[in-house]
């Protein structure tokens, strides 16, 4: 019955609600000043090389992630559909992070690697191409666009200021190695995957007349989840070897 002395009383409620509601942020709060982390670095892990962030930049700009996720949950049905679940490591040079909140079409997390290049030109020209009930719009102008990367150095020190590890050298290269990324077999490829081990060098867009929107895109989503190796991480541990 002493809660009959709250319940009439709505200043004295609102306090103790107050009170409540303190004592469980600093709960939740409070470790967040003491850890040195909250995200376990992962090894594999390493910021986008340029060509893969023009092609992140292209799908925000689109909006993609209205439709696409980028967060493999811990469930069971979501694992066997797409993969081992998302690591907060995995997000942790995404700025702003593409966790998405709906999923009209399939998580992207992982789809790097699932299809070849030719089925993603396909799939953007015309996705009802490769996938006939698809509802997803096409995206025909990313090919026949020219990539605008003059200002890929400075994209690169902006999230650098957003606490991306980009360094001097990578943020001079930006330039040189973005357009090695769709040049395989030069010199400048080999830089390129020494500042960015994984990167995939190929020309994504079939075209080498030009390095396309289609070109970043491709780059990007083919990189997606495939920086980490699954075969050799153990969730119980640390994985900086
Ligand atoms: C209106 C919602 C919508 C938008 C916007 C959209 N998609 Fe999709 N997407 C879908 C649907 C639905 C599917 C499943 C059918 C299919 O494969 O086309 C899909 C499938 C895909 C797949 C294949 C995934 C898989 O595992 O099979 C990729 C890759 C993809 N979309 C990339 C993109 C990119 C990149 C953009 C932005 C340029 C984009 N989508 C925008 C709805 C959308």
């Amino acid at each position: 019955m002493k809660h009959e002395i709250l319940e009439k009383n709505s200043i004295l409620l609102t306090v103790a609600i107050l009170v409540v509601v303190a004592i469980g942020g600093l709960v939740e709060i409070a470790p967040l000043f003491w850890l040195q982390s909250t995200i376990e670095k992962v090894k594999g892990m390493r910021p986008y090389s340029p060509l893969e962030l023009m092609g992140r930049d292209i799908y925000i700009r689109e909006g993609c992630y209205v439709c696409h996720s980028q967060m493999i949950r811990s469930l069971r049905d979501e694992v066997e559909r797409y993969g081992h679940y998302s690591l907060a490591a995995e997000s942790m040079y995404d700025h702003p992070f593409q966790w998405g909140s709906k999923r009209t079409g399939p998580d992207l997390a992982r789809v790097g690697g699932k299809y070849s290049d030719a089925w993603h030109r396909e799939h953007m020209a015309n996705p009802r191409a490769v996938v006939p009930e698809s509802i997803m719009p096409g995206y025909p102008f990313l090919a026949k666009t020219r990539l605008d990367y003059g200002d890929i150095a400075d994209r690169l020190k902006a999230l650098r200021i957003a606490g991306v590890p980009y360094t001097d050298e990578q943020i001079a290269k930006a330039k040189a190695d973005l357009e090695a990324q769709v040049r395989p077999d030069s010199d400048a490829a080999e830089a390129l995957l020494k500042r960015y081990p994984k990167a995939q060098v190929r020309d994504f867009d079939a075209n080498p007349k030009m390095i396309s929107e289609l070109d970043a895109l491709i780059a990007y989503l083919q990189m997606l989840g495939t920086l980490v190796d699954f075969a050799k991480f153990d969730a119980s541990g640390p994985n900086l070897r």
